[in-house]
């Protein structure tokens, strides 16, 4: 017994180390579950159900929670399991590099947003009436492959390449992700976003009148992060019969109109939306310098450039989040790791955020039906929203990607993220309030209390908090100034960036 079992432990050795053998640096891997042509061999009637078997236990429910409210105070998420927390090249003690990986960021609770003492909780003497969610989806690949691991791989298959030092890894590292779908990490943010969610806010169940439609886009990691949202909100044994989901089509080329997906927005697919990435780059040709000659000497039959370096600190991202951990997050300082967090920032704030001129415009569809929610009047102008949505529920929940969040945000107006102005290029300026890591990380959720106060039926205000931290107001005028047909539709080249801080081409010009 206990020999064959040390045998077959042997033959199980023997298999990895012949694969990895056979592939090389740089090479990729496709996925190993299930085996290719796998076959059942036992039919379902050998695995009853649970009804089947029977013998289930006593099963009465509890109430439901109310956490927001009861509570002292707000739970908040602030540990990543199971992904391990990589150290920096220079060991900087207490610098959690899983903090600065800006829109790439495993979710985290943020502690303040500008409002230190603000909590989450419903103030006493309110009442809280309704709650709408918006949240990104979880950890996923990324939505193309690496250009570093491209390079590596062509320089192994041709040249052949030599490494040493901090890089000696790379002679046996394989490229194993995958695009776009949702990590098995990523799945875990959703399922405890909704449990978290109905620990929450779960009492206002209680105020449905009919099942809650719940939303999402038509991409697999949207629809994967709203079933696995749905499965810790009402658990995996009945979800499926407990609410509708409304699955959008993302289309993205902008030719079907979705507040989620809201691509239908021609400037976004011109070259000014290439300015925030153009931004960002400015900055990384600064940061990465040092970062360049000191690994250069480490590798050689590739030359590195700046743009393979941006690649490795976005693997360790990915990796991580994906694998559970990555040997790139070691190669780089705390400084250069809060280069990285500051080379997002200014891609978000130039391409999706206070900066672009379309960026509001795009936010502008969900705003209009949150305003329609909460004035509980249908939209009747269509423009920049589709003819069906969830209307008349206590507890709204909408999926999207970051960059709409981000939108939204914008178009709300929060204007304490904005305050200093536009971002430096060529620094990382003292008294900045825009992080995408704060905003935008995998899994962020901006929520929208409803509240009456004092404490009736009747909504008097409306409050939001992000990833657990409480917002200042955006206002309800804002649609009034947002001017979709020309931000989106408008024939104009990249405005001056100094002259944009609400996601709106620069107001004079609309005069002319
Ligand atoms: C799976 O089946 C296909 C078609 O029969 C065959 O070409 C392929 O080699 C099989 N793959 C494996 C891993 O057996
Ligand atoms: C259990 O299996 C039976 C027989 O196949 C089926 O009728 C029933 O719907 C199943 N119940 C659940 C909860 O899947
Ligand atoms: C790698 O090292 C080997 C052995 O020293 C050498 O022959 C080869 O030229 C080196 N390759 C490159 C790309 O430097
Ligand atoms: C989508 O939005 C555009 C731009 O506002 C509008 O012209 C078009 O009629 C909308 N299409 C649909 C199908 O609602
Ligand atoms: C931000 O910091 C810079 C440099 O210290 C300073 O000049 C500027 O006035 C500050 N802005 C605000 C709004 O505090
Ligand atoms: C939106 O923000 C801008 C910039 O801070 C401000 O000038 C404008 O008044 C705000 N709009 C509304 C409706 O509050
Ligand atoms: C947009 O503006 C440019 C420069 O003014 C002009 O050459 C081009 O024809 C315009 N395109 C459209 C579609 O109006």
């Amino acid at each position: 017994m206990g020999l064959s079992f040390y045998y077959a432990f042997l033959v199980y050795i023997t298999a990895v180390s012949a694969a990895v053998g056979s592939s090389f640096a740089g090479s990729t891997s496709t996925a190993l579950f299930p085996p290719a042509n796998a076959t059942i061999t036992a039919t379902d009637t050998f695995f009853p159900n649970a009804s089947q078997v029977g013998h289930g236990g006593p099963t009465p429910t509890g109430d439901e929670a109310a956490a927001i409210a009861t509570a002292p105070a707000v739970a908040l998420v602030d540990n990543v399991f199971p992904l391990v927390k990589p150290a920096t090249s220079d060991k900087k003690p207490g610098f959690d590099i899983l903090q600065h990986l800006g829109n790439l960021s495993p979710f985290q609770s943020v502690k303040s947003l500008g409002l230190p003492d603000a909590s989450a909780r419903v103030p006493d003497g309110c009442k809280i009436t309704q709650v709408h969610l918006l949240h990104r989806h979880g950890a996923r690949y990324p939505t193309g492959g690496s250009s570093f691991a491209a390079a590596l791989h062509t320089a192994a298959t041709s040249t052949g390449f030599n490494t040493s030092g901090p890089l000696a890894f790379l002679s046996t590292w394989t490229y194993k992700l995958g695009e776009q779908t949702l990590t098995p990490f990523g799945r875990a943010e959703m399922f405890n976003l909704g449990v978290g969610f109905r620990v929450k806010y779960g009492d206002l169940l209680k105020k449905a009148t009919d099942l809650p439609v719940f939303r999402t886009t038509s991409e697999e990691r949207m629809v994967d992060s709203a079933l696995n949202f749905a499965a810790g909100f009402f658990g995996v044994q009945s979800y499926k019969d407990d609410y509708h989901q409304l699955i959008e089509i993302d289309d993205e080329l902008g030719k079907l109109n979705s507040t989620l997906a809201p691509w239908n927005c021609p400037v976004f697919h011109s070259r000014v939306a290439g300015f925030g990435s153009a931004q960002a780059l400015k900055w990384a040709n600064i940061y990465l310098v040092s970062a360049r000659e000191r690994l250069s000497p480490s590798i050689q039959g590739l030359v590195l450039d700046i743009k393979q370096l941006i690649d490795m600190q976005t693997l360790c991202a990915y990796e991580t989040v994906a694998l559970g951990y990555s040997a790139f997050c070691g190669l780089f300082t705390e400084e250069e790791w809060k280069g990285y967090e500051y080379y997002v920032d200014l891609h978000f704030w130039y391409g999706f955020g206070p900066g672009a001129p379309y960026a509001s415009a795009m936010g502008l569809g969900w705003v209009q039906e949150l305003i329609s929610r909460l004035t509980q009047t249908r939209i009747t102008n269509f423009d920049s929203t589709p003819v069906t949505f969830p209307f008349g529920q206590p507890i709204y929940v909408d999926a999207t990607h970051e960059i709409v969040v981000s939108q939204i945000l914008t178009a709300l107006n929060f204007t304490t993220l904005a305050a200093n102005g536009p971002l430096p290029t060529d620094r990382i300026p003292p008294n900045q309030t825009w992080f995408a890591n704060q905003l935008v990380p995998f899994g962020t959720n901006l929520v929208g209390q409803v509240l009456s106060c004092p404490a009736s039926d009747t909504p008097t205000h409306i409050r939001w908090i992000l990833n657990d931290a409480v917002l200042h107001r955006g206002i309800k005028q804002r649609i009034a100034e947002i001017n979709f047909e020309f931000d989106c539709f408008g024939n104009y080249t990249t405005p001056n960036p100094d002259n944009i801080i609400d996601g709106r081409y620069p107001q004079s010009a609309h005069l002319m």
